[in-house]
């Protein structure tokens, strides 16, 4: 197994994922990929990693190098979690469409745009490398936007086998257990849309419908949503949530609640910073604690990054399709006929049975026609955007820029986005 973005901080909880996982899942050896930025965290990250592995008595040799093709030749996995110009990066996509009066966000609006045009020729540079050294291996990546990642790969190249992996739907599931007070295995929940746009359309509950019932829970004004670490949760309002019939994922607070969340990320951005900056924080505080020659499992204090269990997803996904083992789990695929009203060789987020041939999507027909037009236009983006990060066509960026639910007009479009081309040159050469 590859894992390109090795010194990321969620690293432990791969590793973590994989011990528990070697009785089915027996991973020979796992290389920890960075580039020479990245350095010094692949080395605490990595040396924390060897630890783990050690003191629980699994036999999976941990390799770390700024060598990618190295560590690509003959994988039978590939994972990428890499974040191209690091979390300062992040903090100018945040940044920047505020001044506009716009959300500033990691993974949706300009801020998303911008951080797909400097993932999206990494991750085409990647499959080259894999085409070549690694042919018949799966990639799993969690590299955001994840969606546009996706959908990148899927119509750019020849890499069939490829899934984007998300915790936003276990993170639903997680929370929903928790309004209902019950544990999460007893909870299902059937999930179609995309990536940071996904839907619950039911509930279950040890295979009852309980879908009303929930939304009801989720509507009470004391009660507090289903959320994620990284989304402040302000409240839905209780009648539209009971019109929509279906459960809205975290992500949907800046589309429905645009107001509201402008005004917090406006205060935050004067107060405890950007998202992005408290993360740094945070980051620097994991990081002392992984140096600790002692520390020699995944610190619970990880679960304060919103990415919380999406590297345990993945290890799962990563088992099911090694075991064919044939059970749900929502991840990002090629549609195929499964959602009515996305094209078919378009990325979904849905729910699928994992085979040793991939995820195989489950029909659900079309969105309720409530979501579906978001759900549309949101897929328009991620195509145009993936466009302009391929083609590299200034014209293109901005349409895809223009078209993003959350920007106002052509014209502030064009001035975030020349200002945001400016600010990241660094990573966006080509345009
Ligand atoms: P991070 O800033 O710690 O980056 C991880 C590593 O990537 C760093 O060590 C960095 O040096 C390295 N890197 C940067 N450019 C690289 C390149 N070209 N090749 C190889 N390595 C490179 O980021 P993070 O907070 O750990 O997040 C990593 C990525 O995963 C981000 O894109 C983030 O958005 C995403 N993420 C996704 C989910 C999900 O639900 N899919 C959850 C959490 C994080
Ligand atoms: C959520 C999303 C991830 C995203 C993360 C951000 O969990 O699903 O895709 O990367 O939050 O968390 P952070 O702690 O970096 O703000
Ligand atoms: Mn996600
Ligand atoms: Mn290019």
């Amino acid at each position: 197994m590859a894992t390109i973005g090795g010194g990321s901080s969620y690293t432990p909880e791969l590793v973590e994922g994989l011990i528990k996982r070697y009785h089915e899942l027996p991973v020979g050896e796992l290389w920890l990929v960075d580039i020479p930025e990245g350095k010094e965290k692949l080395e605490i990250v990595g040396a924390l990693a060897k630890r783990m592995v050690e003191k629980a008595g699994v036999p999976i040799e941990i390799h770390l190098t700024l060598d990618r093709r190295r560590a690509l030749e003959g994988a039978d996995f590939v994972t990428t979690q890499f974040r191209v110009g690091g979390l300062e990066a992040r903090a100018k996509d945040e940044r920047i469409p505020l001044q506009y009066g716009v959300i500033g966000q990691e993974t949706n609006g300009p801020g998303g745009l911008f951080k797909g045009l400097r993932t999206i020729p990494v991750i085409l540079d990647i499959i080259r490398d894999m085409e070549e050294l690694c042919p018949d291996a799966w990639l799993i990546n969690f590299t955001n936007p994840d969606g546009m990642v996706t959908e990148a790969v899927l119509r750019y190249t020849k890499q069939e086998k490829v899934v984007g992996l998300c915790n936003v739907p276990i993170g639903m599931r997680m929370g929903v257990a928790k309004l209902l007070g019950v544990d999460a295995d007893r909870v299902h929940i059937d999930f179609a849309g995309l990536n940071h746009m996904v839907f619950g359309l039911h509930v279950y509950l040890d295979g009852v419908r309980v879908t009303e019932k929930v939304i009801d829970l989720l509507a009470h004004p004391d009660r507090s949503g289903v959320t994620m670490k990284n989304i402040v949760d302000l409240g839905w309002e209780p009648d539209f949530l009971k019109g929509l019939k279906v459960l809205p994922c975290p992500y949907h607070r800046y589309y429905y609640q645009t107001d509201k969340m402008l005004a917090e990320e406006l205060e935050a951005a004067k107060t405890k910073g950007t998202r992005a900056e408290v993360v740094q924080q945070l980051e620097k505080e994991l990081f002392e604690l992984y140096k600790d020659p002692n520390l020699a499992i995944k610190p619970p204090q990880l679960e304060q990054r919103g990415g919380a269990y999406y590297s345990d997803a993945a290890c799962s996904l990563i088992s099911s399709i090694y075991n064919d083992k044939r059970d749900i789990q929502p991840v990002n695929t090629r549609n195929n006929g499964a959602i009515a009203s996305i094209p078919p060789e378009s990325a979904v987020e849905v729910n699928c049975v994992i085979t040793k041939d991939g995820p195989k999507p489950i029909a659900v027909g079309d969105l309720p026609v409530a979501v579906r037009g978001l759900v549309q236009q949101i897929k328009s983006f991620e195509r145009v955007a993936a466009e302009a990060a391929v083609t590299d066509d200034y014209q293109t960026a901005l349409v895809a820029m223009t078209i993003n639910p959350l920007v106002p007009s052509d014209t502030i479009a064009k001035q975030m986005l020349d200002e945001m081309l400016e600010a990241h040159k660094e990573h966006l050469p080509q345009f």
